[in-house]
Parts: C-alpha cells; sequence; structure tokens
C-alpha cells in the first residue's frame, strides 16, 4: 500500500466572481502526494497556490475536477487534514497550550487527554516552559512552531501547509526548514507545502510542481533525488545548482 496517493488533485480548474468580475486562477491542475511524501507547490505570487490548497482541504469547491484524498472522492467537502492556512493566526487571548488544544477540543477530545498531547508535544516543538505565554509573549519563529505544533495535533497524517515560514526573517527560516524536516522524518507525515522560495522547495522536497502564472496551470513536474537526511552544505552543490536552474527556467516561462 505504500504506493498509495494520500492526495489527488485531479484535473482542477477554478474560478473567482466578484460582482461582474470573472478571475479564471486554475486551470486544469493535477497533482499527487504520496505516502510520507514531502511535495511542494512552487509559483508565482497570485498563480493561486493558495487557492489549490484550499481546494485540496474541500473548504473551495473546483468548478472541474476531483480531490481524492485516501480513494476517497471528497470535492468540496470540507474533512480532516492538517492544514494551515497562509495567515495562520493564533488567537491572541489564548495560551500558547490554549491555542494548540483547539483542533483536538474542535473534534470533541476529552479536554483532559487534549491538554496532555499538548504537554506531550511541547518539548518536540521546542516549546516546553511556554505553554502559559500568550502569543505576543513569543518570538517570530516560536508562534510559528507553534501554528504548526497545533497542525500537526489535528489526527490526519496528511498536511497542507501554506508558506508557513514565508514572514520569518531568513535565519530563522533556515532553522525552521531544518526542524520541519526532523519532524517530518518522525512522525512521517504526507505533505503538501506550498512556497514562492525556489531554495526552500528544492532544500524540503522529493518532488515539486511548478505552477505557471495566472491562470496556474502545471508547469513542470521536477523530482529532487538529494539524500537525507538533508543539511544546509547541500546549498552549495552541485545537484543543488543544477535544480535551481531548471526551476527559475520553469518559472520564467522556458
Ligand atoms: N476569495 C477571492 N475572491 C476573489 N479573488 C480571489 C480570492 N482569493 C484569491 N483571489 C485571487 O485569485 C488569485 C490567486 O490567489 P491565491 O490562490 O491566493 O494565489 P497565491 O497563493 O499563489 O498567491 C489572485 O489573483 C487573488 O487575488
Ligand atoms: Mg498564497
Amino acid at each position: 500500500m505504500s504506493s498509495i496517493n494520500k492526495l489527488l488533485i485531479d484535473k482542477v480548474s477554478a474560478t473567482y466572481y466578484s460582482g461582474e468580475q470573472r478571475l479564471a486562477v486554475l486551470d486544469n491542475i493535477s497533482l499527487h502526494v504520496k505516502k510520507g511524501e514531502f511535495v511542494a507547490v512552487l509559483g508565482p505570487s497570485g498563480s493561486g497556490k493558495s487557492t489549490i490548497l484550499k481546494i485540496a482541504a474541500g473548504l473551495l469547491k473546483p468548478d472541474q475536477g476531483q480531490v481524492i484524498i485516501n480513494g476517497l472522492d471528497i470535492t468540496g467537502q470540507p474533512h480532516l487534514v492538517g492544514y494551515m492556512p497562509q495567515q495562520d493566526l493564533l488567537f491572541p487571548w489564548k495560551t500558547l497550550r490554549q491555542n494548540a488544544a483547539l483542533p483536538l477540543l474542535a473534534a470533541k477530545s476529552d479536554k483532559k487527554e487534549a491538554y496532555a498531547r499538548v504537554d506531550e508535544m511541547l518539548p518536540v516543538f521546542g516549546l516546553q516552559g511556554f505553554a502559559n505565554y500568550y502569543p505576543h509573549q513569543l518570538s517570530g519563529g516560536m508562534r510559528q512552531r507553534a501554528a504548526l505544533m497545533r497542525t500537526m495535533l489535528i489526527e490526519s497524517n496528511l498536511m497542507l501547509l501554506d508558506e508557513p515560514f514565508a514572514a520569518l526573517d531568513a535565519l530563522t527560516r533556515e532553522s525552521m526548514q531544518d526542524w520541519l524536516l526532523k519532524i517530518w522524518e518522525r512522525f512521517k507525515r504526507s505533505v503538501l507545502f506550498v512556497t514562492h522560495s525556489i531554495d526552500e522547495a528544492i532544500y524540503l522536497s522529493d518532488r515539486i510542481y511548478v505552477i505557471s502564472e495566472q491562470p496556474g496551470r502545471n508547469a513542470l513536474e521536477q523530482l529532487i533525488a538529494l539524500p537525507r537526511p538533508r543539511a544546509k552544505a547541500i546549498l552549495a552543490s552541485r545537484e543543488f545548482t543544477l535544480y535551481k536552474q531548471i526551476l527559475i527556467n520553469a518559472l520564467a516561462g522556458n
């Protein structure tokens, strides 16, 4: 069963309407994520990357095409996946621990059990000792880890992450990438990761889908055969540079 697709987005097209305006955002997009795979969607701003994740999470119904998760057609139906939207805000009036417990409590877990699971996860996410802090008392990297922890606590082994590190400074972003890889190797989740950073996509992924500018179309599917576990030294390798050139060309429409 290891080759089964966790997620299949099959020939999806989508349009936004506002008043008289009609905006074609996705044109016949197809992609898949295999079990345990780390897949990135790379595309320019406005190419419809966030829309792809909303459709994958069942929050938006496409005009055409299907979303299949674990072999089930769930097109346009919200379902249980670890979806982290682009602006994943922690509630400012709740502590880290309360914020993290929200998805478990929403799924009607026992309160004591929910908090026990959060407490168990805090050290894994480097947040031990901060359980009772409010979001404004945490650094940007810690808030991002807290939001990822909350997403990870959702009982689904498919994670949809929308530019989770885009707002961080370069150094924090790099350490968060290494940290995400460690978490991913430990928990063996299937990941669909949206980014507009070429380096980030190569460094993290098993495969990358390049999406063209609006309306988003499949421009390139690129396997990244760099060995794991990965470390920042590979950024200077010949293979990395070659992948980068291929992706730059694809993004430029060549
Ligand atoms: N709810 C909406 N209503 C109308 N247009 C939207 C809506 N959401 C996004 N768009 C537009 O659709 C296009 C694709 O958006 P998005 O999926 O957020 O792209 P990306 O994440 O790649 O930057 C953009 O031009 C954006 O302005
Ligand atoms: Mg986006």
